[in-house]
């Protein structure tokens, strides 16, 4: 059994990592935070209490929150922030998730440090779609900064160019082995020989895909972003912020010797300043002492090898068997087209931090969005004028090659505004994403509140609207809520507009986020009262 209710106490605690210590935000003292245990279709209470010194947000990732945006979580989209000393009462509705997602703040960037797992179980009457495993480890990748995170997102807005690369990943709140001053620490997984173990990975990190593999060992990847998967056996894993992946893992190589499992940053962009550090975490076999020889790394893809990343993505498959069948939208009421760039805006006397002098932005169909001071959802609900437009604009496919380095300048200076996309009801959309090459290339982990998506297709170059939907994977396409958009490539998806509210859709890289990488939608309420928004708690916090 376990609480359907939590206490989150945010608050400032000091940790040391990486030879000093400094204070950091955690939920109850602890890094990562506490673990969340529901079964599938649960609702769990948590109670936030604030003892901070920040204004915050909690996001409980992935879980769709039927009709009820109000507990969502993303700062001025569904809420106003929980200021230091308030409280507020949160609602994880669970519907149809299962398998293993995560919670983290969901204001500035502090979700670098406040973050930790949550287990959806099956429900009573059924079990895992594969063997039952000897254990369950959460396995969550992050990123340690020797600044101070309310500083690190201050001074990179205000400078205008790319945030400091983190000092060190980390697994499970530790670097690791390779780090100075972190040995001692270091995760270590105490296995029995033969037995299976389900890791439940999560991509915590702020601003870097990662590859992640274990020395020796093999994984059979059984589920991702709390949906099955058809079991598929890999050395390697890509994970971007914001994705899990369930993996199996059978302890059957020689039990005398230690194992790193490990993790760095895959970057899509060639050419920019990357952190080419290794995490590294220790798997051991029960009573056995390992030879003094150090432990085996594994041999992780290169920094730019797309092929491996993208091989990677591409092999997920829903599972759609008969207890878990596919549901793909067949019929589709709303084509979009938005295309994912990295661009500028001028910064006076070009002094900023940005490529000339500029300041550097990231936007949607050209649109940098910009977060109003009290949050959309509010102002839907109330019919507050003047806080955001519905006019988001939609482009049609194949105006330009969005690929090539040449674009109109109009698409290299975006527009600043705070226009929605409203979606009708139970409309079926397909979400065409392009990735441009404005100002860099990069691989954009586009994540959707309040749905989960099937990825139909994606492709390298500019998507082609008369030969690339004939390619589409309708029959078992994998259900996500963050899908990672290849550098110069693009990427699919369909979801039925069946849950009313405002959510929020954004780059789940932290830099492109705070830099405009982001749609807000309204999905309009349905005639029923069971297709309409749920009433406001009493204790929404005030702006
Ligand atoms: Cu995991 Cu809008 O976030
Ligand atoms: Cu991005």
């Amino acid at each position: 059994a376990w609480p359907a209710r939590y206490t989150f106490v945010v608050e400032e605690t000091p940790y040391k990592r990486l030879c000093s210590t400094k204070k950091i935000l955690t939920v109850n003292g602890q890094f990562p935070g506490p673990t969340l245990y529901a079964r599938k279709g649960d609702t769990i209470i948590v109670d936030v209490i604030n003892k901070g010194n920040r204004n915050i947000t909690l996001h409980w990732h992935g879980v769709a929150q039927p009709r009820n945006p109000w507990s969502d979580g993303p700062e001025y989209i569904t809420q106003c922030p929980i200021q230091p000393g308030a409280n507020f009462t949160q609602k994880i509705i669970f519907s149809t998730e299962e398998g293993t997602l995560w919670w983290h703040a969901h204001s500035e960037w502090d979700r670098a440090t406040v973050h930790g797992a949550m287990i959806i179980y099956p429900n009573k009457d059924t079990h895992y779609p594969f063997p039952k495993p000897h254990a369950e480890i959460p396995i969550i990748l992050g990123e340690w900064w020797k600044e101070d995170i309310g500083e690190l997102y201050t001074q990179t807005l205000k400078n205008g160019g790319d945030p400091n690369n983190s000092s060190a990943f980390l697994v499970n709140g530790q670097p690791g082995d390779l780090y100075p001053c972190s040995k001692p620490e270091t995760f270590k997984l105490l296995v029995d020989y033969g037995k299976t173990y389900l890791l439940r990975l999560i991509n915590a990190a702020e601003q870097e895909i990662l590859f992640f593999s274990i020395a020796n060992h093999k994984v059979t990847v059984v589920g991702s972003d709390a949906s099955y998967t058809k079991p598929f056996t890999t050395d390697y894993v890509t994970i971007p912020p914001g994705q899990t992946l369930d993996l199996l893992l059978t302890a059957n190589q020689s039990p005398s010797k230690y194992y790193y499992m490990a993790a760095r940053a895959y970057l899509g962009g060639v050419g920019i300043a990357y952190d080419n550090t290794t995490t590294t975490a220790i798997l051991q076999y029960k009573n056995h002492v390992p030879s003094s020889t150090p432990p085996l790394l594994p041999a992780l893809p290169a920094y730019n090898d797309t092929n491996a990343s993208v091989h990677f993505t591409g092999s997920l498959r829903s599972l759609a068997d008969k207890n878990h069948p596919v549901d793909v939208p067949l019929k589709i009421t709303t084509h979009l087209f938005y295309t994912l760039s990295v661009n500028t805006f001028p910064c006076p006397k070009n002094s900023c931090a940005g490529p000339n002098g500029s300041r550097l932005a990231a936007s949607v169909n050209n649109i940098s969005f910009m977060t109003p001071t009290i949050d959309i959802l509010q102002a839907y609900y109330y019919h507050v004028n003047g806080v955001f437009g519905t006019r988001f604009p939609n482009f049609p496919p194949l105006l330009f090659n969005f690929t090539a380095q040449d674009l109109p300048l109009y698409l290299q200076t975006p527009k600043r505004s705070t226009e929605v996309k409203v979606l009708e009801y139970n409309a079926t959309v397909e979400l065409v994403f392009q990735g441009t090459n404005v100002v860099s290339g990069d691989d954009h982990p586009m994540h959707l509140h309040g749905f989960s998506f099937y990825v139909v297709g994606w492709g390298l170059g500019n998507f082609d609207k008369d030969k690339d939907p004939l390619t589409y994977n309708l029959v078992d396409p994998p259900l996500k809520n963050t899908i990672t958009v290849p550098v110069n490539g693009w990427t699919a998806i369909r979801f039925k507009a069946d849950n009313p509210g405002v959510w929020f859709m954004h780059c789940h890289l932290d830099r492109h986020m705070s830099w405009g990488m982001d749609v807000t939608f309204i999905v309009k309420n349905g005639k029923e009262t069971q297709a309409q928004i749920l009433p406001p708690p009493p204790d929404m916090p005030p702006c």
